[in-house]
């Protein structure tokens, strides 16, 4: 049994989507959300699901080994950032070594790095003509988004999109991949 840890700061739609794609696999269970906002509408979505989620906050995941112990004590063997805005600090990143991924609504290394996120991300693309954009699912490492990239996927972004409309194409790809790559990510 491989057991998944998500880590999210918003809305939590890829946390929903992971619980469905994942509901009826018996080797793979998202067994705890850790969430650094207190008001974001993903620990409504756990609430509903009936997923242990843990609102954490700066002290205990930046000056503690709290959360390796959470972790722990849910024996995680992986985690996936979904929609996290914290960096990861060190200690985390040791303990889960190539055992955490994370997905950037955009083709890095473009797109990237601090203050990039959400519909920056797709402002952004909008404004500099791109024709195309995507998703990159990412290992985790010290620096926002510059881990070893595992995988892409590409949709066309049109002369007339506005960065809603690229972000609904992006959100498309997140759901349809991302359970995906992370289902063989454990298989390997
Ligand atoms: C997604 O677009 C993801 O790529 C990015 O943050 C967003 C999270 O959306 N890292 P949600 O909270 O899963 O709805």
């Amino acid at each position: 049994m491989n057991k998944l840890a998500l880590l999210a700061s918003g809305s939590g739609s890829n946390v929903e989507n992971f619980y469905n794609y994942f509901k009826n696999n018996h080797d793979i269970e998202i067994s705890i959300v850790l969430c650094n906002n207190p008001k974001a509408f993903v620990i409504e979505r756990c609430r509903r699901l009936g997923i242990p989620c843990v609102v954490i906050n700066r002290t205990q995941f930046y000056n503690s080994d709290e959360i390796i112990e959470v972790l722990k004590s849910y024996s995680i063997d992986f985690i996936v950032l979904a929609g996290f805005l914290w960096l990861i600090p060190d200690n985390l990143i040791k303990a889960y070594n190539r055992k955490m991924v994370n997905i950037h609504p955009a083709l890095l290394p473009k797109f990237g790095g601090k203050g990039m996120y959400g519909d920056n991300v797709h402002k952004a693309v909008v404004e500099h003509k791109e024709v195309k954009s995507g998703i990159t699912v990412h290992y985790v490492n010290e620096n926002f988004d510059e881990g070893e990239i595992i995988f892409q996927a590409e949709c066309p972004v049109l002369p007339d999109d506005t960065y809603a409309e690229v972000a609904a194409k992006v959100h498309e790809l997140e759901y349809a991949w991302f359970p995906r790559i992370v289902e063989r990510l454990l298989k390997e």
